[in-house]
């Protein structure tokens, strides 16, 4: 028998089929149904104990070689196929279809662009911080509620007798990048910092647990609230339109004092009133202020020598506004209709 089954592994070995139909034939006669292979193991119920396990081997040898074959076969025709293939040279070209980019990449780069203008330099770090760089150092109370599990995707979080400052969390704004630049560079410093930042909110047309942010900082001697205000009316025109004018609201925020938050004019009413300004005339695009003394201080600066004004602006809302995008999932489903519509922005 095992001579019997070392020819047939020749045989096999050698195939080489012409034709798709070869393989299929050749499949057929060894491990068919009624193939081959299953003659030799019905054969194989009847011989010696002893001799079992070698003739065992040596079938499932030849079962292999026979699959291994088929594959390599119809591999090999499927190659030589495609080269011997008769070209028609006049035959018009394939369409290309350009890719597009993603309209929070637009908006991200033509915030990067305008600020750049008057200065600003990109910095990034880590979305994976500590507590330290995204709350304590900004002068974030130990029971302010933006360190609540509510808000904050926690890592590694350390009890209550352990230090609260080596909490391991996801970002929930980029202020933590200007943190690590406060630290590490001497003032003048003026930079933006895009990136993607975590919370966790349930998932609506209104909120989501992932997005992204472009803040900026500013730190020089005799900074003052006007040049905040100048920035941002620089900003808002360039990105809105000329026609743009800006309000800014008294607000609250533990790392800014004065805090703001900046409206502009509706840009769909004209500032006539509107469902997507809810009839006010304006829409609120970010929040900003001068940077509190002890977040200068937490971060080595002399706050009697260095004043500074930071802002941040969420992405999604400013991409929403210019392209009139009402539902923020879209951004994240990558449904084609949607995406296909930004192939010719740059
Ligand atoms: N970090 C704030 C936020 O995430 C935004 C902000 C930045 C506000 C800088 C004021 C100054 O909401």
């Amino acid at each position: 028998m095992i001579e019997k089954i070392n020819t047939l592994i020749k045989q096999a070995s050698g195939f080489s089929a012409s034709g798709i139909n070869d393989i299929e034939n050749f499949r057929i006669y060894y491990i068919g149904k009624k193939g081959l292979i299953t003659t030799l193991f019905q054969e194989f119920k009847t011989i010696a104990p002893e001799e079992r396990k070698e003739i065992g081997k040596k079938i499932n040898e030849l079962k292999t070689i026979v699959n291994d074959k088929i594959k390599t076969e119809k591999f090999r025709l499927l190659s030589t196929k495609k080269t011997e293939e008769k070209k028609d040279l006049s035959l018009p070209g394939d369409l290309l279809i350009p890719g597009s980019r993603h309209p929070i990449s637009l908006v991200r780069n033509e915030i990067v662009e305008i600020f750049a203008r008057l200065g600003f330099i990109i910095s990034e770090g880590p979305e994976i911080e500590d507590d330290e760089h995204v709350f304590s150092k900004l002068n974030f109370t130990a029971e302010h509620p933006a360190r609540d599990m509510q808000d904050t995707f926690f890592i590694n979080r350390k009890s209550a007798e352990q230090s609260e400052k080596n909490d391991i969390l996801l970002r929930t704004h980029t202020s933590s990048v200007q943190v690590r630049v406060m630290e590490n560079q001497k003032p003048p410093i003026r930079t933006i910092s895009p990136g993607r930042v975590f919370r966790n909110e349930a998932i609506s047309a209104r909120a989501h647990c992932i997005f992204h942010q472009i803040e900026g900082l500013y730190i020089d001697k005799k900074v003052s609230f006007a040049d905040l205000k100048q920035t941002l009316l620089y900003f808002s025109k360039a990105m809105f339109g000329e026609e743009t004018s800006i309000r800014l609201r008294p607000s609250y925020f533990p790392f800014t004092e004065p805090s703001a938050e900046m409206d502009v004019t509706c840009k769909i009413c004209g500032g006539k009133g509107c469902n997507v300004c809810k009839y006010t005339g304006w829409l609120e695009v970010l929040g900003c202020g001068m940077v509190d003394p002890n977040v200068l201080e937490n971060c080595n600066i002399d706050s009697q020598v260095y004043t500074g004004y930071a802002f941040g602006m969420g992405i999604e809302r400013i991409a929403m506004l210019k392209y009139h995008i009402n539902d923020l999932r879209m951004y994240f489903e990558n449904d084609l209709r949607f995406l296909e519509q930004f192939r010719y922005s740059f």
